[in-house]
């Protein structure tokens, strides 16, 4: 809690005192969107794909004036495009330059919890990580981050992070736009607060508690960015990077664009719509259609999203992201197919075991996140259906890590179609239930958690975490090794 805002927990009125964002008019968009390198790889002896990550410091440039202090991967601030296929094996060389410990977690992935990334993997100042395994999920569009016990948020914010594509054959038979950095765009979307030396402000009284919300949008470290658009359809890979702020995508014309493809991969079939919200963590694949010569810029529009949640901080705001230049030509090649990707079906299954969740005061059902409890174990090849509630007046969200979850039902009806494909991140709207069903597959060890939590970066730091592990045929939840909770 900072700043000159006093901050009563629990309280609706707090958001108030906050300066509502408007940026519209205000963003020059005179820089190119920066596009991150596709990482290079190589193949080892035992055909595996591999790459070489290294986390260090570094000075960037995001405006006139001084360099910023940040942190980057194979870079100075956030990292290259992992891409790889579904069925490959990948292997990662990782080396941590800085002079603390930090992790890099595979957001979205499913992968034995040895290589998962989070606060039990993490990699000391100066030292190695090498984890493998073999990508066995449906294309989507994913993504690494710090994980680090107590500081992610912190890691994040200076500039920790990077997309990691899964690709397969359906999709790349799909007449979908994928021309990387031309028709298909990653757009890692995050907000940052500069200090008059330019330097991220860490503390804000914007943010409260909710961690920082900073009055700077960058997309790939481009702050007002403009993209030169070449082709009809254009493919957009939204990821909500930001440690707390919550977007409403839409464009200036409030033209509608296609949703395709959620956290875990395509949907059913195309929903079109001129809005889409996303909170930190979540995906979205939308393809825009655009004219010859035209312009429009991609804004984060206020939402009216769950009633009081609508009124928050960060989700009261009018900001100006990107702009779109259409060429007087426009080629096309692509399309939008009627027919996606499979719908989830974990609706038809009888779940072996029912879970809920209440997120509350930095906490979940009462308790805090601590390195040596394992909350509880699933069994492998089981379906579960979590009931999740946001029990107090803060926005939350929920992610799972390691499973795609479908949403069956919110307060017993079904959501919304952008809610009803595969997802592994979701946005609770204040004292609703959410029921969520999911498949654990493989990958079992009793001594080593996933992790579940909100993924508003300082309330996961503060505890409202937890951990389970996937359980084998007769395996009883084991304990986490003394050498794994030292911080
Ligand atoms: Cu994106 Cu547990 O995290
Ligand atoms: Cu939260």
């Amino acid at each position: 809690i900072g700043g000159s805002v006093v901050l009563t927990s629990g309280g609706y009125g707090v958001y108030y005192a906050v300066a509502k964002q408007d940026t519209v008019g205000k963003v020059a968009f005179d820089k190119a969107l920066s596009i991150p390198p596709l990482a290079e790889s190589r193949t080892s002896s035992s055909g595996a794909r591999v790459f070489t990550l290294g986390i260090q410091s570094g000075r960037t440039r995001f405006k006139a004036g001084a360099t910023t202090s940040t942190w980057g991967v194979n870079g100075t601030y956030l990292g290259p495009t992992i891409r790889a296929r579904r069925g490959e094996q990948v292997e990662f060389d990782i080396r941590n330059g800085l002079d603390r410990e930090t992790s890099l977690h595979w957001h979205g992935m499913h992968l034995p919890a040895a290589m998962d990334g989070g606060p039990h993997q993490a990699v000391p100042a100066g030292g190695t990580w090498q984890p493998r395994w073999t990508v066995d999920q449906p294309a989507a569009t994913l993504w690494y981050h710090p994980h680090v016990h107590g500081a992610t948020a912190d890691h994040m914010y200076r500039g920790l992070g990077g997309l990691f594509i899964v690709d397969d054959e359906d999709t790349e038979a799909s007449k979908l736009p994928s021309e990387y950095g031309v028709d298909d765009i990653p757009m890692i979307v995050q907000d940052r607060a500069f200090n008059g030396d330019n330097q991220f402000e860490e503390r804000v009284p914007l943010g409260g508690s909710l961690g920082v919300i900073g009055d700077e949008v960058l997309v790939n470290g481009t702050i007002g960015p403009y993209v030169d658009v070449t082709t009809r359809l254009v493919r957009l890979r939204l990821l909500n990077g930001s440690n707390a702020r919550l977007y409403n995508f839409g464009f200036s014309d409030d033209r509608t664009f296609s949703l395709v493809a959620t956290d875990g991969g395509l949907l059913p079939r195309p929903w079109n719509t001129e809005r889409l919200y996303l909170s930190p963590g979540e995906r979205a694949e939308i393809v825009v259609a655009f004219k010859p010569g035209e312009q429009v810029e991609l804004r984060s529009y206020p939402s009216e999203f769950g009633g009081t949640l609508g009124r928050l901080d960060g989700f009261d705001d009018r900001l100006d992201i990107c702009r779109f230049r259409a060429a007087a030509t426009l080629s096309d090649r692509a399309e939008i197919p009627a027919v996606l990707g499979v719908a989830p079906d974990l609706d038809g299954e009888e779940p072996v075991k029912e879970r809920s969740f209440v997120l509350a005061s930095d906490q979940i059902n009462g308790r805090s996140m601590a390195m040596d409890r394992i909350d509880f174990g699933v069994r492998e090849g089981t379906v579960e259906v979590w009931d999740v509630v946001n029990d107090n007046g803060f926005p939350h969200n929920f992610h799972v890590h390691d499973v795609q979850f479908q949403v069956l039902t919110v307060d017993d009806a079904k959501p919304e179609p952008h809610l009803r494909g595969w997802k592994d991140t979701v946005l609770l709207a204040q004292g609703r239930h959410y029921r969520l069903a999911m498949r654990f597959r493989g990958h079992t060890d009793p001594n080593t958690p996933y992790m579940y939590h909100c993924h508003l970066l300082q309330h996961e730091d503060e505890g409202m975490m937890g951990q389970f592990v996937v359980l084998g045929e007769g395996e009883k939840v084991g304990v986490v090794p003394q050498a794994h909770h030292h911080s």
